[in-house]
């Protein structure tokens, strides 16, 4: 019997890169040892920042394959794409009415991207944050993987589950569709989990191998900021070697990192890839300058992603094959979906 508990997704925009790998799907391929998950392609979300997308179709195929190339089973699991399943949008559009105009204009994602011009970005880049709690209450996932950036996001999900759960707390309970909970000193009867996001590990926040004040990220327009999984062996030891760092050897403990965000940047990295803790790879490489240590990182790098990039390649080599594993991916998703927005349409009487 499948219940899920995890839910993550990422947007098929291009440039997969090693902060999406360690902060995210490296997370997910972890998880589905112990949990039911469900592995999205956020297409929909794809439409918030840019409206026209250079290929919509095969960008979801890429971060598809990525999931699979991981090592991701989608018999297991439940892999697809986020328009496939209406009900994702006819969620996030009830929680548009819950949710209030100040929480989505706090959102620092929401200011960064909307940058100065805000009265001229999408009205879906604002609305994004709902979409996303669609995205996870429509399954009722408890636990969502995620790097550090999305950690408001989850937070907000949780003010809408909240005051979802207040508002028509005697109608869950009339028609017996909640569980008690605990939420600030009341219990009320709810019926969306409040989910936690999971944020662990050295790596939740990889930064950009340019600039240690600015995350890595899919949009950067320096190519050498970011690490992309498809980048071949000599691109990938090309882009540590050009890293930014300071002068200084590497410390002999983590302590010895503060104040020094390029040299923490690639130590996290190098933790996160080897599954080791950055205290234990300090104390193999304390006092050693990084003309030493890149050369290990680049190494490290492309024994775990070169064949992750060669998975990929065979996966895309079959298109209709991935467009068959979302297809059936999204029929296992639309029931589970299916369920929660009977119940969900029931309690606002629609
Ligand atoms: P991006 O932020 O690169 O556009 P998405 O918004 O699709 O990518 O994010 C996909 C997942 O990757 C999310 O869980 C997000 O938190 C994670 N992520 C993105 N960038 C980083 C990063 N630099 N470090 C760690 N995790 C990241
Ligand atoms: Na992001």
């Amino acid at each position: 019997d499948f219940k899920p508990l995890v839910f993550s997704g990422i947007q098929p925009t291009g440039n997969l890169h090693l902060g999406n790998y360690l902060g995210a799907i490296q997370k997910f391929v972890a998880l589905q040892d112990t949990q039911d998950c469900i592995f999205c392609v956020v297409d929909l979300h794809a439409l918030t920042a840019q409206l026209v997308q250079e290929d919509l179709a095969q960008q979801t195929r890429e971060i598809a394959a990525a999931y699979l190339a991981a090592g991701i089973d989608p018999k297991r699991h439940i892999v697809f794409n986020q328009a496939a399943v209406p009900g994702h949008s006819e969620l996030a559009w009830i929680f548009n009415c819950v949710a209030r105009i100040g929480w989505m204009t706090r959102m620092t994602q929401f200011k960064d991207k909307a940058g100065k011009d805000r009265e001229n970005a999408s009205l879906g880049l604002l609305a994004y944050p709902s979409l996303m709690a669609a995205d996870i209450l429509l399954y009722r996932a408890t636990h969502v993987p995620v790097g550090d950036d999305q950690k408001q996001h989850l937070e907000l999900t949780r003010d809408i589950a909240t005051k979802f759960n207040h508002d028509f707390s005697a109608r869950i309970e009339a028609k017996g569709l909640g569980v008690p909970m605990a939420m600030g000193d009341e219990t009320v009867n709810g019926y969306f989990p409040l989910a936690e996001p999971l944020i662990e590990g050295p790596a939740t926040r990889v930064m950009s191998l340019k600039d240690g004040s600015k995350k890595m990220s899919k949009s950067d327009p320096s190519d050498l900021s970011r690490i992309n999984l498809t980048d071949d062996d000599e691109t990938i030891a090309k882009k540590i070697r050009k890293a930014k760092t300071d002068p200084d050897a590497l410390p002999s403990e983590p302590a010895g990192l503060a104040g020094r965000p390029e040299a923490d940047n690639l130590v996290g990295i190098y933790a996160a890839l080897s599954g080791r803790s950055k205290a234990d790879i300090l104390t193999e490489f304390g006092g050693r300058p990084f003309s030493e240590f890149k050369p290990a990182l680049a190494d490290l790098a492309v024994d775990k992603l070169a064949p992750i990039a060669g998975d990929m390649r065979r996966v895309l080599s079959d298109p209709a094959e991935i467009d068959r594993t979302l297809k059936d991916g999204a029929e296992r998703a639309r029931a589970l979906a299916d369920r929660t927005l009977a119940d969900v349409k029931s309690i606002l009487g629609l």
